[in-house]
């Protein structure tokens, strides 16, 4: 009988976790089914106890629902207890365990661009929200030079830091001062939602940023973000939100079935569908 996975988030309509895996499933010979489910808040609880009674074999969770899901999970992994976010849920013997592939993703999918190499650079996350925190304690375990964050409230920054309490080089930075001191960076990562609001709007100018410095966005629907065209434009190396969005789905996709998805079929998938 199909094993039921799905997403459960709001909106929903324009994910393509479904997409990219129902492709999996049957690519790789597994009899799954993965559907969006857009839920109103007040019904959180009885949709993760609607999973569990289905029978499904796990889910993802996004947004608004990463943070509010941890009461009605049974166990954290580590990772995804020191985030405090869940994106995957494994059920198993009707219990449901909790996991954060996000950060992991992010960072999987630089390690790619970067051809493995982190070592002794300089890296500056703009943001400080739910993704920024994924990325930053994903990020933390690699050795880094530094890792600074720059956040329009400066003072999120600092208690991201703080929460983390990593044995690394890291400051909190107004985004005024990010933008000045952008030269002294390898490595820029845009997690905040600016260009997601408005495609024509992002978080700072990037004037002062070197040629040839990485630049991540994780964004991936605009796939280009004004961020990455203006990046571009001053010969950094771009990076768009499709490689996290697939390494997190990946992640999750293993959690579940034990088998490694085609991750470059996934990406082929999701770039046709945006268009790129
Ligand atoms: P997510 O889970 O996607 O990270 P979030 O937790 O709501 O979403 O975080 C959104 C991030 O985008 C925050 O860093 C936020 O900055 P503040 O902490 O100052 O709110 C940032 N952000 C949102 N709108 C912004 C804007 N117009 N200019 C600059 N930063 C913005």
């Amino acid at each position: 009988m199909k094993k039921l996975y799905g997403v459960l988030g709001n909106p929903i309509k324009h994910s393509l976790s479904p997409l990219i895996h129902n492709d999996a499933f049957v690519h790789n010979g597994i009899d799954g089914t993965y559907l969006p489910f857009l839920i109103e808040a007040p019904y959180l609880k009885q949709a993760v106890e609607g999973m569990k009674a289905l029978g499904a074999g796990g889910f993802n969770v996004t947004v608004p629902f990463k943070t509010d899901i941890i009461p009605y999970l049974d166990q954290l992994d580590d990772f995804a207890k020191s985030v405090g976010a869940v994106n995957t849920v494994v059920v198993k013997n009707q219990k449901l365990y909790g996991y954060n592939t996000d950060g992991p993703g992010f960072v999987k999918g630089l390690l790619d661009f970067m051809e493995g190499s982190l070592h002794d650079k300089h890296v500056l996350i703009i943001g400080a929200g739910g993704a920024a925190r994924g990325i930053y304690f994903a990020m933390a375990g690699y050795p880094l030079a530094r890792l600074d964050m720059a956040n329009r409230t400066e003072t999120s920054a600092l208690k991201l830091i703080k929460d983390g309490s990593f044995d690394i080089q890291s400051t909190a930075l107004s985004l005024d001062k990010a933008e000045e001191n952008l030269a002294n960076y390898d490595i820029v990562i845009q997690t905040t939602s600016v260009g997601l609001a408005n495609p024509n709007e992002s978080p700072l100018s990037l004037e002062n940023i070197k040629r040839d410095t990485v630049v991540c966005d994780i964004i991936y629907n605009p796939l280009k973000t004004k961020f990455l065209k203006e990046a571009e434009q001053k010969g950094c190396l771009i990076q768009t939100g499709v490689d996290m969005f697939v390494n997190q789905a990946v992640l999750a996709f293993e959690l579940w079935t034990e088998k490694s998805p085609d991750a470059e079929r996934m990406k082929q998938l999701v770039l046709r569908n945006l268009g790129g």
